[in-house]
């Protein structure tokens, strides 16, 4: 049996966020915050994870159906954090071994600092362990209050804090890891008496000290990453955050981010080496890049888009699923569609695909080699066959073989 499990706790309500979606399923740079912390227990080995539903709970489970090692677990009314632990009781039951306790609406998460977690924990014999940051500004967070030794005694709330522990910079970003046994054990001890009348799981801390339990709380959590989304503001910044690692990793890997500021690239989308990418580009879903591309400036780059090595895109390029052969060239002011462009087709300015007839979306084949001339309209379904030309201006309905010199006319 695995000994590594962890509970996200993903049902409150999230009334700051003014929304119809869980807030777990708002986006972070193309994946929902919940993905995030899935990916992060999974990369520290965690192989199985009940994730606590409540608000909204049909959608967050149709949308991880698939997910094998994701147990759901319902939380009927949200009656604060211990309350949605508690939820997973029945769960636990037969489960001897290290308990990670994680919030769904923190996606900065990494697994390295679970890893550390972990780690520290096993390496203490700790009945709990927490993980905690140092922040410049704390305000909101629970705060770590700490004895004389530095020995933890407990968190306490922003709303039940004196003015005095206000001041405690250190703070609880829900990073926990605790005994099984000892888990259960303080989930029975613990009252909703506090400024929120709800379920703190913050107390099992205090609890657990009480009950004579070793309990260890390691500052681990970079600043940057304990920020938990509550409010569409905080979803900005760490989507700014998240944005900014995307390209760090990117530019690490050889590609050339001209102007990272004005560039969005979607955390899904890979792009190969000595690729430029150039101001105000989007790159939004599952994109695949080549080497040695140049996109941009004020590329679109679409789900389900494939560009293999040297393919120039120019400005105002949009481009949804399709591929883009080596060497295919789209300068300036096209829209390709459901679209297969074979090798070396050159795409004149302002020529587009309409693969959409008003009922169904049509897919159009270019062969390679071929000339689409400036202000061409591909009306779809379409295949012109290998090194076709096609004259400016055209409109094309008919499927042609190919080879210059079968020149289509208007
Ligand atoms: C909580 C912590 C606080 C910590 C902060 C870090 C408590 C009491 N406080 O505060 O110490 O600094 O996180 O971000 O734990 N949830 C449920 N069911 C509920 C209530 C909440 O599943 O009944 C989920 C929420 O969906 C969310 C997470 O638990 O993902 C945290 O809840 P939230 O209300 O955001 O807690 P904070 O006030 O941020
Ligand atoms: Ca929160």
């Amino acid at each position: 049996m695995e000994d590594r499990i962890a509970i996200i706790m993903a049902a409150g309500v999230s009334s700051r966020m003014n929304t119809q979606l869980p807030k777990v399923l708002h986006e972070v740079c193309g994946r929902p915050m919940l993905a995030y912390v899935l990916d992060a227990c999974r990369a520290a080995g965690v192989g199985r994870i009940l994730v606590v539903v409540g608000y909204g709970r049909e959608q967050v489970i149709e949308r991880y159906a698939d997910a094998k090692d994701v147990t759901f677990v319902e939380q009927k009314e949200q009656r604060g954090t211990g309350h949605a632990v508690m939820c997973c009781v029945g769960n636990l039951a037969d489960f001897r071994g290290s308990v990670l306790v994680l919030c769904g609406d923190a996606p900065l998460i990494r697994s390295e600092t679970l890893v550390t977690l972990l780690d520290k924990h096993r390496a203490e014999r700790a009945a709990v362990t927490l993980a905690t940051t140092v922040l410049e500004n704390p305000f909101g967070y629970g705060r770590i209050l700490r004895d004389n030794y530095g020995n933890i005694q407990g968190i306490v709330e922003e709303n039940d804090c004196t003015a005095d522990q206000k001041r405690i910079r250190e703070v609880n970003p829900s990073y926990y890891c605790f005994d099984s046994r000892v888990l259960l054990e303080a989930l029975d001890g613990i009252t909703p008496d506090n400024a929120k009348n709800e379920y703190y799981l913050t107390d099992a801390l205090r609890l657990s000290i009480a009950r004579g339990h070793k309990v260890v709380a390691i500052t681990a959590v970079p600043p940057e990453d304990c920020m938990g989304v509550n409010n569409r503001r905080q979803l900005s910044q760490v989507s700014k955050i998240m944005q900014e690692r995307i390209q760090a990793r990117l530019m690490d890997n050889g590609v050339t981010i001209v102007d990272p500021p004005n560039t969005w690239i979607d955390v899904r989308a890979e792009i190969g080496q000595d690729t430029v990418i150039e101001p105000f580009s989007y790159i939004h879903g599952h994109v695949r890049v080549g080497r040695n591309c140049r996109i941009g400036p004020f590329a679109y780059l679409r789900d389900n888009t494939v560009l293999e090595d040297d393919v120039v895109l120019g400005v105002f390029t949009e481009v949804k699923e399709s591929v883009l052969e080596e060497g295919v060239r789209a300068r300036h002011h096209s829209y390709l569609g459901d679209a297969r462009i074979g090798r070396n087709v050159n795409v004149g300015a302002g020529s587009i695909t309409a693969n959409y007839d008003g009922r169904d979306i049509l897919r159009t084949e270019i062969g390679p080699d071929s000339f689409i001339g400036s202000g061409a309209v591909l009306i779809a379904p379409l295949s012109l066959g290998p090194r076709s030309h096609v004259r400016p201006g055209s409109v094309i309905s008919q499927d042609q073989a190919g080879e210059l010199g079968e020149e289509n006319s208007k």
